[in-house]
């Protein structure tokens, strides 16, 4: 099984944006956390980060035919993509949405997510550990 996360704007700054929000594990230290998951529970990861709306989606459907399951966290475009949701839809893979923080008990803006409409599960306010969870959620779903 082929597993690609997808992390959007910003989110490159973990570990020193917002820390009181986002804790202090740094992208580098995820995408160690995400491969020593999957060798765990015996995937395939592809790790991809950007703060650019259109190469977010060409990652996307590059993954056509390709993986077998997306986590995604589109950062900031969770709340504003239409473009994002539109190519989740058009590759249909399993996918599952992941927020650090508790997007729904912060601003009323945070609470609106086009993604969410393309992903079988959302987690949210798990920190990192949501991407590890969402893995694990995708790799339930790909044994059947
Ligand atoms: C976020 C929440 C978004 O509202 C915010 O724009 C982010 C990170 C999260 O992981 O909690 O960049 O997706």
């Amino acid at each position: 099984m082929k597993i690609l996360v997808i992390n959007g704007p910003n989110l490159n700054m973990l570990g020193i944006r917002e820390p009181n929000i986002y804790g202090r594990t740094t992208y580098t230290d995820l995408c160690r956390l995400i491969g020593d998951h999957a060798r765990r529970i015996g995937v395939d990861v592809e790790l991809y980060q950007s703060n650019h709306e259109g190469d977010l989606v060409d990652r996307i459907q590059e993954a056509y035919d390709r993986i077998d399951g997306i986590v995604i966290n589109p950062g900031a475009y969770t709340h504003t993509s239409v473009a994002i949701l539109d190519a989740l839809k058009a590759v249909s893979i399993p996918t599952v949405e992941v927020h650090i923080s508790e997007v729904d008990k912060r601003e009323e803006f945070r609470q609106i997510s086009y993604v969410r409409l393309a992903c079988f599960a959302t987690i949210t306010g798990h920190g990192v550990n949501g991407y590890l969870e969402a893995m694990d959620m995708l790799r339930e779903r790909y044994a059947g």
